[in-house]
């Protein structure tokens, strides 16, 4: 997975970065004893659990368990994958990566990227020129103005506009000596037979940038009737629609001062709300929300108001997103605009107020759905049986204490027996949670082997400790392979540097589960002195051989039956070694 980038490379962005600078960026981090804690950004939480370490430079979650390092940070917050989240570090700190040490295709791919976002950047800004100040930005600048839009709104987002010539951009570019097969390939340009036309034509461009400013897609509407009205960039290497959110990258800090962010659908519905002052806002891109979308708003607010035009369109993607609200643990509510109106209109009729006002009588997403289906189906006995069919499958999503209460909500507006719905809302469920049970318990594996873990906490707590570790090679017999593998991860980092410095030693495991449990274990701090570890050890070596000793009792057992003499005479000795070093212990 990190393949292309040297080991001593990771420890220098490591050794330069401070995570609680990193972090700080996304989250509001409070000092509190030796720690800093905030509000989880990975889940929703009222008090926070959340607690990075300046001195060990880890983070750890006690609320959802997630936790590692700043890489892992990076990684989880944007979604990015290790080497993405390298890169990153690694620029905002001025190291250079020796790119020759990628494979040559990886290589491509990275410079590719970096490619397509400079075009993005160069087009962005020919666009937003155009608008402001070309003869052949006039009739944009009226769309606009028409529309509403301050030039204070134009310039913070960017906006611009693409003039009716077939290649205008083709030949700016071209200008620039910029390879056109790379514009094709940032969606801006149409391959034709022979060569390129310019693909956003008579447009108000609308730039798409990501949560690091990086410009890395196009929208563009028509100033008139015709077809389509919306236009936008393909899926390319930095742009996929259902990862990414218009607005994100100037809601973000609103969304965290406010705690909520609103979801609109289009790009005017977004600008609108932003001339009236409402800044926690984003729009999806002509797509449904995805659970990626989800993941990105709640590392920045607890609550996602959904802002529908209030037909079926928008009851039917309140309702299939909501399961992923659910299992994403964020808060969502529904908000409904009065008959014919969109946020941008009703935004410019009623003013801010008009929509604080209605933000503020926005339903949870059940209370919501329940008030739309009585009203659909009403309350006859046909009715209600249609009701609970319809809500069955969202209330079966929430977690114990929400569903029964809805539950119990729906049987009083339904006037039926409470058990009835329940039973209803419990077959709707038994598939899901069976699975869900399942995984807790895999996930549930690390809950025992308390003295391995303190084993590995006082190696990295107490590092004059770990020579002896080493020598009595009591790693070796760690039960847990987890456990086990990070154990001789430290030895090795111990062995190599002289040290045990657990960011770098969380850099060397791949898996999440394994980062979050050594964050947990780290940061849980323990005063350790010789004493107390060879105490712990003498605990951990009892344990080894009662073990051993019942691999051996049972070993002897088989041996006896199979009437092998032989066997049976080296188990029986080893088994009184065995007995007399526990005794000295
Ligand atoms: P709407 O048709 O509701 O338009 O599309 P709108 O946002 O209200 O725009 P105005 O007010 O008429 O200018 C909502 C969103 O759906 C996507 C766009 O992202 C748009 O903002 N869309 C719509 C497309 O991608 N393509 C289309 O042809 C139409
Ligand atoms: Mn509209």
């Amino acid at each position: 997975m990190k393949g292309f980038i040297p080991e001593d490379k990771i420890a220098e962005i490591l050794h330069a970065v401070s995570i609680i600078d990193v972090i700080s960026e996304y989250v509001s981090l409070k000092k509190v004893g030796r720690n800093h804690s905030a509000l989880c950004p990975f889940h929703s939480e009222k008090t926070p659990s959340f607690t990075v370490s300046e001195e060990k430079q880890i983070f750890h979650c006690f609320g959802c368990g997630f936790g590692g390092n700043v890489f892992s940070f990076l990684m989880r917050y944007h979604n990015i994958s290790f080497p993405e989240a390298v890169q990153d570090l690694a620029k905002r700190y001025g190291i250079v990566i020796p790119t020759k040490r990628m494979s040559p295709g990886e290589r491509r791919k990275f410079e590719e990227r970096e490619n397509i976002l400079k075009i993005n950047r160069l087009a962005s800004e020919y666009f937003y020129n155009i608008l402001l100040h070309a003869s052949e930005g006039q009739n944009g600048r009226e769309y606009l103005k028409k529309r509403g839009i301050s030039r204070e709104i134009i310039d913070r987002f960017t906006l611009g506009y693409a003039d009716g010539s077939w290649n205008s951009l083709v030949q700016f570019l071209s200008k620039k000596k910029t390879p056109l097969s790379l514009v094709e390939k940032a969606g801006l340009i149409v391959k034709k037979r022979g060569g390129y036309y310019d693909r956003f034509r008579e447009r108000i461009v609308f730039p798409i940038l990501d949560v690091c400013q990086n410009v890395i897609g196009f929208g563009g509407r028509v100033l008139d009737q015709s077809l389509p009205k919306y236009l936008n960039s393909p899926d390319t290497p930095v742009y996929n629609k259902s990862r990414s959110l218009y607005g994100i990258h100037s809601a973000k800090s609103f969304c965290r001062t406010t705690d909520s962010v609103f979801v609109a659908e289009g790009y005017f519905d977004f600008l609108a709300l932003n001339c009236h002052g409402i800044d926690n806002v984003v729009a999806t891109l002509g797509t449904a929300l995805t659970r990626e979308h989800i993941r990105i708003l709640k590392g920045y607010a607890g609550t996602a108001v959904l802002v529908f035009d209030s037909d079926e369109a928008g009851i039917k993607a309140a309702q299939r997103s909501l399961p992923l609200f659910t299992e994403e643990k964020m808060e969502v509510r529904i908000l409904v605009l009065p008959e014919g109106h969109d946020p941008d209109t009703f935004v410019f009729e009623y003013g801010r107020e008009g929509f604080v006002k209605l933000t503020e009588e926005s339903l949870g997403a059940i209370p919501f759905l329940m008030s739309y289906f009585i009203a659909k189906h009403g309350l006859s006995i046909e009715g209600k049986a249609r009701i609970i069919d319809d809500l069955k499958t969202s209330i079966s999503a929430l977690d114990g204490v929400k569903r029964s209460l809805y539950v119990k909500e729906l049987a009083e507006r339904l006037n039926i027996e409470e058990s009835v719905v329940l039973e209803q809302v419990r077959k709707a469920t038994s598939k899901d949670h069976k699975k869900k049970d399942a995984e807790d318990r895999k996930t549930g594996i690390f809950a025992d082997y308390k003295i391995e873990k303190g084993i590995l906490q006082m190696m990295v707590q107490f590092p004059p400790i770990v020579p002896y570790i080493t020598k009595e090679r009591i790693v070796e017999d760690f039960e847990n392979p987890v456990l086990k593998k990070i154990g001789q991860l430290i030895l090795q980092v111990f062995r190599d540097t002289g040290e045990v410095i657990v960011s770098d030693i969380i850099a060397r495991i791949d898996d999440h589960k394994h980062k979050s449990l050594m964050s947990s274990l780290f940061l849980d701090e323990q005063i350790w002195d010789r004493g107390k570890c060879f105490k712990r050890i003498d605990q951990f070596r009892r344990g080894v051989n009662k073990r051993r000793g019942k691999i051996l009792s049972q070993k002897i057992k088989e041996a006896q039956k199979a009437n092998d003499y032989n066997l049976l005479m080296s188990l029986v000795k080893e088994k009184n070694h065995e007995s007399r070093v526990s005794r000295d212990l």
